[in-house]
């Protein structure tokens, strides 16, 4: 089976021109107003005090643009970016070497922050609060604590699953910055800029419909976009319109509410085979076949944003939204019995 279109999780192909169409600048970051404020004045009064940021932690859905936020901060506070990861460091030592290999100004973006082992996040909180390591020098009664100065740099952290990070880490963040969904016009905005990057024409209906069936999402955007555009290059004339862009997507199962066979495999699994809700999550990734954490990071929380299933305490519910759109009779009762009004 080929990968998913519509996953939010990086595959081959998104790494074609993956850095030309990411953006260099605040200026040409679409969207994400609040995070991007908040960051923008905060950079620019570091710099005016001449101190480092102080360290973010940028959360939400994968493919919303956090790593690309990351190399923007790095390059308008002008220091280095150390790039790693939270299941690279394995040992407290890599950490360390890293850290003391900082400059002053200098970013340190560690990427899946939630998946750092214990050990390794212990060194992490001196670092972050004193800009300090503890070392530990020789073993038993003889052993001795020393404490090395380390440079002012700014640790930027990304996380899908900011519930997992332990409070003295989440704690230790002065700037928090939850990510949103993009909406429909952002979308249509970054397609047309990636299509001029890709030197490929583009009606505006086109691009509103692809933005349409992205998910919210940038990275799906631009992949939905690069195939659009081979379809339209061997089926048509290399224009993407809205003719073309509707045939590519239904070639390459994007329904649409932009939503995938996965997707419509679980909605259809919880209106179908349980009566619509509630339904544990658990439950559900057991009864589709797909892993919990990737129902839990990638598909839900599209579908929660979209209004197709509500979380309540029983487990997971389809909306009236999610019957329509399988085309189901809604049964008697239903919305009342599962106390769910908003649709
Ligand atoms: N605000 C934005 N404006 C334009 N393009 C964006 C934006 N955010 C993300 N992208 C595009 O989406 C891709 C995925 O973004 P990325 O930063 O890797 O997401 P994340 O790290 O959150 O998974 C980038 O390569 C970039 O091309
Ligand atoms: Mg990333």
């Amino acid at each position: 089976m080929g990968d998913r279109i519509v996953t939010t999780s990086k595959i081959e192909g998104d790494f074609e021109n993956d850095y030309s169409l990411r953006p260099q600048s605040f200026n040409e970051y679409i969207g994400q107003k609040k995070v991007k404020e908040k960051l923008d004045i905060f950079v620019k009064a570091a710099k005016k005090r001449r101190e480092n940021l102080d360290h973010v932690l940028l959360y939400g859905p994968p493919g919303l643009g956090k790593t690309t936020l990351a190399n923007i901060i790095a390059s308008e506070m002008g220091g280095n970016l150390k790039v790693t990861s939270g299941p690279a460091i394995e040992r407290a030592g890599d950490l360390a070497a890293i850290l003391t290999g900082l400059g002053n100004f200098d970013v340190l973006f560690i990427d899946e922050i939630h998946r750092l082992n214990r050990a390794v996040e212990e060194i992490l909180y001196p670092a972050m609060e004193d800009y300090a390591l503890d070392i530990v020098i020789g073993k038993g009664a003889a052993a001795k604590s020393i404490r090395l100065d380390l440079p002012k740099f700014t640790l930027i952290g990304a996380t899908t699953r900011v519930g997992l990070l332990t409070s003295p880490l989440r704690d230790r963040f002065g700037v928090m910055c939850p990510m949103e969904f993009y909406e429909e016009d952002e979308l249509a905005y970054i397609i047309i800029r990636s299509s001029q990057i890709l030197n490929v024409e583009i009606t505006e209906d086109a691009a509103g419909e692809i933005a349409r069936r992205s998910r919210g999402t940038p990275r799906i955007a631009n992949r939905i976009l690069k195939r659009v555009r081979d379809y339209s290059i061997v089926k048509g004339d290399g224009t993407i319109d809205l003719a073309t862009s509707k045939k590519a997507l239904k070639l390459l199962d994007v329904d649409s509410q932009g939503l995938d066979s996965i997707d419509n495999k679980i909605l259809s699994a919880i209106v179908d085979n349980f009566k619509g809700g509630p339904v544990g999550l658990e439950t559900l990734a057991y009864f589709i076949g797909e892993e919990l954490d990737t129902i839990e990071d990638v598909y839900e929380p599209y579908l929660l944003q979209k209004g197709f299933i509500v979380r309540t305490p029983r487990g997971r519910v389809a909306t009236e939204k999610t019957f329509n759109h399988l085309k189901r009779e809604i049964p008697k009762n239903y919305i009342e019995n599962n106390q769910i009004s908003i649709f």
